[in-house]
């Protein structure tokens, strides 16, 4: 089972899936620290060097491979030491991670603790659920819990993380904020099996009780 953090950017799905990893004794992935690995660069630098739509394209790639919806030929797949069978599933136990339409991906996130895990929390990238294939697959194959936040909290907890996001960089950060929210909420809500209201709320609060949920309901 891999359940999956969505939300805005700075609405803290990494930290919450850290500690909610914690809780939960399991392990914790962050797809944007993948896709970086992956890449070889940052994010940053794959928005500049290569585009919005480079990154997008390896984002998807890298969601398939992580949450086992990649369609690979069986050949690909033997090459990269995977039984052929396996489809959605568990992560591969061993071997390079299979990344759909080939290539191999390096890895320094213990993937043989996640693969024999019965659970793993992965946080998204908060653009992640806008390329429809990815938020699919992500509606079919994990369980979603999208952390809403007001645009007054992003804005506190972005200000200065603007750098970082090269979506948020340049112009006013609350109006940048609104545009994207506004084409990007009803995607979150449509998406998510769970949605959290975290206003106001410690990253301690929010995991707990997502983690309360999660074991009332599971
Ligand atoms: C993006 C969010 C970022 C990162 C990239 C694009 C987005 O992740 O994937 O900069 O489109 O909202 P975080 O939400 O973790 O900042």
């Amino acid at each position: 089972m891999i359940i999956t953090l969505t939300g805005f950017m700075g609405c803290g799905k990494s930290s919450v899936g850290r500690r909610l990893s914690e809780l939960l004794c399991c392990p914790f992935m962050d797809l944007d620290s993948v896709i970086e690995e992956y890449a070889g660069k940052s994010i940053p630098e794959i928005f500049t060097e290569d585009g919005e739509a480079a990154f997008r394209a390896m984002e998807q790639k890298v969601l398939e491979a992580l949450t086992g919806g990649g369609k690979m030929p069986p050949s690909d797949l033997e090459d990269n030491g995977i039984d052929p069978t396996y489809s959605r599933g568990p992560l591969p136990q061993s071997g390079p991670l299979p990344l759909a339409g080939g290539g191999k991906m390096p890895l320094t996130y213990d993937r043989v603790n996640a693969a024999e895990s019965e659970m793993v929390v992965l946080a998204l990238g908060g653009g992640t659920l806008m390329t429809p294939e990815c938020a699919e697959l992500v509606q079919n194959n994990t369980r979603c819990i999208y952390l809403k936040a007001s645009v007054e909290t992003l804005v506190e907890h972005l200000d200065n993380e603007a750098d970082k996001r090269p979506l948020l960089s340049g112009g006013d950060l609350r109006t940048r904020i609104e545009n994207l929210m506004s084409r990007r909420s009803a995607t979150y809500e449509r998406t998510a099996h769970m949605i959290i209201d975290t206003d106001g709320k410690t990253v301690d609060e929010i995991a707990s009780a997502i983690s309360y949920a999660w074991s009332t309901k599971h």
